[in-house]
C-alpha cells in the first residue's frame, strides 16, 4: 500500500475533481520555455507525474513534494533554491495557489482552465498582476472523454511574449488518449481504501 493510503487515513477529504493528472501531450508545450540545466519545483507532483518525467528527461533538476508525503503547498516550501515553479494545482484551491505564487514571486507555469477568466474574482485578483498565456489549439482531454474547455497555462515571467498560441498533434480525447502515469499513484489507493 502506498503512502496515500495514510495521507487518506488521516480523514482529509479527498476531492475527486482535484485528481485530475496533466497528460504528456499538454507537459510538451511548456518545456521549450525553460532554461537548460533549470532547477523546478513541481509542488502537487508525485514521481510518476508527467511533470516529474519529461522535466528529468529534460536535463532539469525537479524537487517534487505532494500533500500524499505530508508537503503541503500552504505551508511547505523547499530548502534548496530553485528557477521556477511548473504546476496544476486541485481547482479547488486555485485562487489560494495564485496568491502564494505571487507572494513567493518566481517564474511559474500554472495549468488552468481558460473559463476561470470568466469568474469576477478571478478578473479583480489579476487587476494588478502581471501574467502571460501559453494557449493550446485544443482542448485536451485529461481522462480520455472529449474536453468541453482548454486548460492552458497561466505564466509568471516566462514566455518572451504576454501571449503564445501553440499547436498540438491532437486532443488526446479517444483513441488518441494517453494518460498520466500518476494516476498509478494515487487513484489506484484511493478506491482500495
Ligand atoms: C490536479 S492534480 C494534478 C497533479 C499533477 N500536478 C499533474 O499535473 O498531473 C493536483 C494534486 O494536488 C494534490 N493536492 C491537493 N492539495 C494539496 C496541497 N495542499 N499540497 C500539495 N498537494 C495537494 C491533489 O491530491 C492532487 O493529486
Amino acid at each position: 500500500m502506498k503512502k496515500m493510503y495514510s495521507w487518506l487515513k488521516t480523514g482529509k477529504q479527498f476531492k475527486e475533481k482535484d485528481e485530475y493528472y496533466t497528460p504528456p501531450i499538454l507537459v510538451k508545450p511548456i518545456l521549450s520555455f525553460i532554461k537548460p540545466n533549470s532547477t523546478i519545483w513541481c509542488p502537487f507532483d508525485t514521481e510518476n507525474s508527467e511533470f516529474v518525467i519529461q522535466l528529468k528527461k529534460a536535463g532539469h533538476k525537479v524537487i517534487f513534494t505532494h500533500i500524499c508525503y505530508g508537503q503541503d503547498f500552504f505551508s511547505f516550501e523547499p530548502n534548496e533554491d530553485y528557477d521556477y515553479i511548473i504546476l496544476n494545482p486541485p481547482f479547488t484551491k486555485k485562487l489560494k495557489v495564485l496568491e502564494k505564487l505571487y507572494k513567493i514571486n518566481k517564474p511559474f507555469a500554472m495549468v488552468l482552465g481558460l473559463p476561470i477568466l470568466n469568474y469576477q474574482e478571478v478578473g479583480e485578483f489579476f487587476l494588478d498582476k502581471d501574467f502571460q498565456l501559453l494557449i493550446v489549439d485544443k482542448k485536451v482531454s485529461f481522462d480520455g472523454h472529449t474536453a468541453s474547455f482548454n486548460n492552458s497555462y497561466f505564466c509568471y515571467k516566462m514566455l518572451p511574449k504576454d501571449i503564445i498560441v501553440v499547436h498540438l498533434e491532437n486532443n488526446n480525447a479517444n483513441k488518441d488518449f494517453i494518460g498520466s502515469k500518476m494516476g498509478n499513484d494515487i487513484v489506484g489507493d484511493i478506491f482500495e481504501f
